[in-house]
């Protein structure tokens, strides 16, 4: 039988000295004053057995890894509607580009691309005052991660708001093109917040549980999509998880996996695991760079890439 915890203490330990690698998400004012000198990871396993390593308890700001409970939610409203709205397929760009946006008449290629996750917090938002919708999203999570403590950090949140000058270009475009149905200033509300929500690598690989065991949450049993819809978030996370290094992930680590640039990545191991990996730093597309190194060590380690051993 394979020890998970060895593997993931040796993970730990062989990339130790490297913790502070990459560079900090300084575009956020709040996120530059993050110590970078942070390394957590935590994987559930889809019977409940959890093992970590490192600053596994550590809140830090998810912030795009939020846009897959965003999307769940968003296909749990109108389903395959959402896809008249954003595309699924890779963008090649960066994830906060505008050049693709006018080309393609105001419809982004992929619901994790920001102009994307604007597109799906107008969806969530619908039939909703903003602040609603931000707490239905938060309590989306704590339910998924069976946690009540975890918080939006109105710091972040804050501090994005004041600077998010491309997040605004980017919606007033789509509304220019009639892809948004709420105010411009409404749909970033719900946006800037729902990536400001803060989250341990063990409250993050508890949330994404469901995305390892066929749509079912296997700690209470409950269901929380179809196993098929798992199964195409599943796609949406590969394809498109990590932007323009989506491709790069893919042939590194070979699993569904979605970056934030708090530092956080949540993998996917479907029927096996779902694993959280936090360190600040960033590579050069915005991706955890000892986040993707540690995933790298994992999947080699467990054989569980979804490509094969
Ligand atoms: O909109 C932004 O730029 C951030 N709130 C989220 C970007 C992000 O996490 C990209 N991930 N690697």
């Amino acid at each position: 039988m394979t020890d998970l915890q060895a593997i993931v203490d040796s993970v730990y330990s062989d990339l130790a000295g490297r913790i502070g690698e990459g560079k900090l998400a300084d575009y956020i004012p709040e996120l530059a004053t993050v110590d970078p000198k942070q390394f957590g990871i935590a994987l559930v396993t889809v019977d409940g057995k959890i093992h970590t390593a490192g600053d596994a308890d550590t809140a830090f700001s998810v912030q795009s890894i939020s846009k897959v409970f965003t999307l769940t939610l968003a296909l749990g409203k109108i389903g395959d509607g959402l896809w008249k709205r954003v595309g699924r397929e890779p963008s090649g760009n960066a994830f906060n580009s505008i050049v693709q946006l006018e080309q393609e008449k105001g419809k982004p290629r992929n619901p994790f691309i920001n102009a994307g996750a604007i597109a799906v917090a107008d969806v969530v938002l619908a039939g909703h005052l903003p602040k609603e919708a931000i707490g239905e999203i938060v309590q989306f999570i704590r339910h998924l991660a069976d946690d009540e403590s975890i918080a939006i950090d109105h710091n972040v949140a804050r501090s994005e708001t004041q600077t998010g000058y491309r997040n605004v270009a980017l919606a007033n475009f789509m509304k220019a093109f009639r892809n948004l149905d709420h105010p411009v200033e409404h749909v970033l509300g719900v946006y800037f917040h729902h990536c400001a929500i803060a989250m341990s690598c063990r409250q993050l690989a508890h949330a994404g549980l469901y995305l390892a065991s066929a749509g079912r949450n296997p700690l209470n049993g409950g269901s929380v999509v179809s196993a098929s819809r798992a199964r195409r978030i599943n796609a949406l996370m590969l394809m498109c998880g990590h932007y323009d290094g989506s491709g790069d992930f893919a042939y590194r680590v070979g699993l569904p996996g979605k970056s934030g640039v708090g530092g956080g990545i949540l993998a996917i191991a479907p029927g096996k695991a779902s694993i959280a990996v936090w360190s600040p730093g960033l590579n050069e597309v915005g991706n955890s760079l000892l986040g993707s190194a540690a995933l790298e060590l994992l999947a080699q380690r467990t054989g569980w890439s979804v490509f094969g051993q």
